[in-house]
């Protein structure tokens, strides 16, 4: 345990050596169980962030850990020259569970994007015609801070002052199914978007519109893409989130969850799409690395055993009505919106000074822009953890 003055030593070294690319909170985090974590005074939290929705399964799930540490005394790393067996099994695993029939293996979900991009952009080229290569994403919608990710994401903020940027994407309102309509042109290749924006500020999309996205994309012969690197892996209740939806994409990435809090991204597709990437169209050093397949190996496992998403989905729909049931009388609450365990508090008033209240409680929440605080905890969350939570929020409003 660190003496006050310690934790100042380490916050200033931080600031010095490091670039200031993030607003850090001060807090040292030092250690974490389930869906707890502490700082280096012993303090403890309960995390209702998860790592921005990466512990899905806690923090130092036994089951991930106990496949790191064998993996590390087993093998570490080995080209993509050769075949890798927990890059196959996890693989494997991904595609009996979701609607994929190939996956390729990168780093995180900017990776696995642009990876996504990549195929899209083969696949027109090559099936659909040499004029296309436009790709439709959504205002609002976030998907990585690669030059090409960072263009199809529609957040002026994030984009600001990098321009010139890669060409090739339309950006229309979330939601809004007569404005897709009208940006589908001959350029045109795919549609790209989150089922829940993440980063956006949970934004849940009106009833109907990603079934009516997935339609316009079958009827004009266009790939429908999802970003499911925040909806992924059991966010929302299912193992993918569109499968909340009903829909069937042709491409979907994945992140975030997929490790368990090891870096690993994956872009799954159909066999048809999957098809246009050949040897040397695509590559990662890293990317399926054993270490990190045998931890997502680990995930998809516990995950995918009976009755867990179930769970999850239940949970979700506790949560979200108790806080439906605070801004019923909170006159401070816009909206209590989200799916599965994506939560969020949209206020009339800045989010942080909430944030920090409840830091100071003993929560950490996330912000989404100026007014949202965002709920993204561990899908291993108890409902006493989430009663807790309420009754600090309730204080703390
Ligand atoms: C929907 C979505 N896509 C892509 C990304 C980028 O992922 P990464 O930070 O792993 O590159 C994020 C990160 O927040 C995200 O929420």
């Amino acid at each position: 345990m660190h003496e006050d003055r310690e934790v100042a030593k380490w916050i200033e070294l931080s600031e010095r050596y490091l670039m200031p690319t993030y607003r850090r909170y001060p807090l040292l985090l030092v250690r974490g169980r389930g869906t707890r974590v502490w700082d280096d005074k012993g303090r403890e939290f309960l995390d209702f962030g998860a790592g921005i929705a990466v512990c899905n399964l806690g923090h130092c799930h036994p089951k991930v850990a106990k496949a790191i540490q064998d993996q590390a005394i087993t093998l570490l790393h080995v080209s993509n020259l050769y075949h890798i067996l927990p890059q196959i099994q996890l693989a494997q695993l991904l595609v009996e569970h979701t609607f994929a029939h190939k996956v390729f293996f990168c780093n995180s979900g900017a990776e696995a994007n642009e990876a996504a991009i990549k195929l899209a952009r083969l696949y027109a080229r090559r099936f659909m015609g040499k004029e296309r290569f436009e790709i439709i994403t959504m205002e609002g919608s976030f998907h990585g801070r690669t030059m090409m990710t960072m263009s199809a994401t529609g957040q002026e903020k994030v984009r600001r002052g990098f321009e010139p940027l890669p060409q090739g994407f339309t950006h229309v309102p979330f939601g809004d199914i007569k404005a897709l309509k009208r940006a589908i042109n001959p350029k045109t290749c795919g549609v790209m978007l989150e089922v829940v924006q993440g980063e956006g500020g949970v934004v849940v999309p009106p009833n109907g519109y990603i079934q009516e996205v997935e339609g316009l994309c079958k009827e004009k012969g266009l790939l429908f893409m999802l970003d499911e690197v925040q909806t992924g892996m059991g966010r929302l209740g299912t193992l993918l989130g569109h499968e909340r939806f009903g829909v069937t994409p042709h491409i979907a990435t994945l992140a975030k969850g997929l490790g368990g809090g090891v870096a690993i991204g994956a872009l799954l597709a159909t066999e048809d799409v999957a098809k246009a990437f050949e040897p040397g169209t695509h590559a990662s050093t890293f990317g399926g690395n054993p270490l990190a397949c045998a931890a997502g190996k680990a995930v998809m496992e516990v995950m995918t055993q009976p009755g867990f998403l179930d769970d999850v989905k239940e949970k979700g729909e506790y949560f979200l009505g108790r806080l439906k049931a605070l801004a019923s009388y909170k006159g401070c609450i816009k909206d209590a919106r989200g799916v599965g365990l994506m939560l969020a508090l949209e206020l009339n008033r800045p989010a942080a000074p909430v944030i920090a209240d409840l830091m100071e409680k003993g929560f950490l929440t996330i912000p989404s822009g100026e007014r949202v605080v965002r709920f993204l905890p561990p899908l291993i969350v108890e409902r006493e953890e989430i009663d807790l939570l309420l009754d600090a929020l309730n204080e703390v409003l």
